[in-house]
């Protein structure tokens, strides 16, 4: 597709990543971007700019497809003026293999398909892409290799993504994960210390574990850690000012989490608990593995051991069978629990997992009607959460300038909050102390304690 291009402007070349979907994505972007830069690519000012457009996609939920397929059809002119640009499409969305074959069918102009398990072929795909005619496709899931000796393109210089376990093996009824991702497989232990403690030794101060569910970390590893064990090793590391972890499977969050947890040094007091619902009728549906009891009990547990802690879920609405009386149940877990902040989706159909083929789909119409009552109410308790930290001081880890406003920097704190303040460029990246001083439903403003 791309025989014009010789070896000699190959290193001149220039690209551009988009990413869709969660922190796993961003991570493997990063891995992606590493690849790319040692292949001698370097970072495209712009998408029109690029020589290689990578779309690192998301399969989770039907709209992030929808924004992938609209994109693709706008890049058909983008194609058609600069032919040599190399188009590759990525991820979770095209490990579902209809979609594959759909895209290369339809968007004859992609030159490479790969899906989450090719990430360290990645460079002879893109070799044999570079001189194919035809689409080239991998979504063979024979398992992604250790990306120990890859060189890693990290977002930041003082926060990282560590991956410590791929795939799922919980088959809620709703998600599409377990399938493009696979079944889990931990990491070695030694190989995530090795990682983690590189990371320190060349300053960075936060770092996130990442899995689809990191409390189950290591049961496929005969005589190994678990994750309270992990974190146990992590958080004895010197220079390493704190420790993230996401996502968390309640069923699986033990006791022996909660007291390693509650006696650390660095581990972040946030807890991202995704319920989904709070009825057990639903719960059950959906294969979660625990009832609304259980999950109260377990928020109890967590408040009276973590001083200062937040609390944040996920929760699908319109899931198939929701009734007026199990949204209320949800609505009434909201308000025991009082979450920092929720991310509350609408129920979002997935070709080939269990809850597409149930009875009872809900109208959207309703679906829409309840997520705009669950967002109004998670506002108000949000807004109440975050009022309770106006005079407080809090020490936060400075991201970035402020999306909106230049002047203003961006950080969050150990809690996660995000807190906007005023101070000098030269603070991105420290940890600094600000004083609260105005608080709305997702973010903070301080003042700068020097
Ligand atoms: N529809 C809507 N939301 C979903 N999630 C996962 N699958 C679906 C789906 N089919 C949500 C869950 C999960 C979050 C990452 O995405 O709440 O925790
Ligand atoms: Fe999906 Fe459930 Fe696995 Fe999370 S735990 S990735 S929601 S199957």
């Amino acid at each position: 597709m791309n025989e014009q291009m010789n070896e000699q402007d190959w290193s001149s070349k220039k690209y551009c990543i988009l990413t869709y979907g969660c922190q796993m994505n961003v991570s493997d972007s990063e891995v992606l971007s590493g690849h790319l830069e040692t292949m001698g690519y370097s970072p495209a000012n712009s998408e029109e700019d690029a020589d290689l457009l990578l779309i690192n996609t998301c399969a989770v939920r039907q709209k992030a497809e929808e924004k992938v397929l609209s994109k693709l059809g706008r890049l058909r002119s983008l194609k058609k003026k600069n032919p040599a640009m190399l188009l590759v499409i990525w991820g979770c969305m095209v490990q579902q293999k209809d979609i594959a074959e759909q895209i290369s069918s339809r968007y004859k102009f992609v030159d490479l398909i790969g899906g989450p398990h090719s990430l360290e072929r990645f460079p002879q795909l893109l070799e044999k892409a570079r001189t194919s005619s035809k689409t080239v496709i991998d979504i063979n899931d024979e398992g992604e290799g250790e990306r120990d000796h890859l060189h890693i393109k990290r977002g930041h210089g003082f926060k990282a993504w560590v991956p410590i376990s791929h795939g799922c093996n919980n088959y809620c009824t709703y998600c599409i994960v377990p399938y493009v991702r696979g079944p889990e497989r931990s990491r070695s232990p030694e190989r995530i210390i090795h990682e983690v403690s590189e990371l320190t030794k060349n300053g960075y101060k936060e770092i996130t574990l990442l899995g689809q569910n990191v409390n189950s970390y290591g049961k496929d590893i005969k005589g190994g850690l678990d994750f309270a064990d992990l974190l146990q090793r992590l958080d004895d590391m010197e220079g390493l000012a704190r420790i993230r972890y996401m996502t968390s499977h309640p069923r699986d969050f033990s006791d022996k989490i909660i007291r390693m947890i509650e006696k650390s040094r660095n581990i972040c007091e946030h807890f991202h608990l995704p319920v989904q619902s709070g009825s057990n009728k639903i719960l059950k549906l959906m294969n979660r593995g625990y009832t609304r009891e259980y999950y109260l009990e377990l928020i109890n547990k967590i408040k009276s051991r973590v001083g200062h802690c937040s609390i944040t879920s996920d929760i699908i609405i319109g899931f198939p069978g929701e009734e007026e009386a199990d949204f209320q149940d949800t609505l009434d877990l909201l308000q025991r629990v009082q979450f920092d902040a929720a991310y509350i989706f609408i129920y979002s159909p997935r070709k080939g997992t269990k809850a597409t083929a149930m009875a009872d789909q809900v109208d959207p119409e309703i679906k829409k009607e309840r997520i705009k009552k669950l967002n109004k109410i998670q506002g108000k308790i949000g807004l109440g959460k975050n009022r309770q930290l106006l005079g407080t001081k809090q020490e936060i880890l400075v991201e970035e300038k402020s999306k909106t406003n230049p002047e203003m920097l961006t950080g969050r704190t150990r809690t996660n909050k995000v807190v906007h303040f005023s101070a000098g460029e030269n603070l991105l990246g420290q940890l600094v102390d600000v004083e609260i001083i105005e608080a709305k439903s997702w973010t903070l403003t301080g003042q700068y304690l020097p």
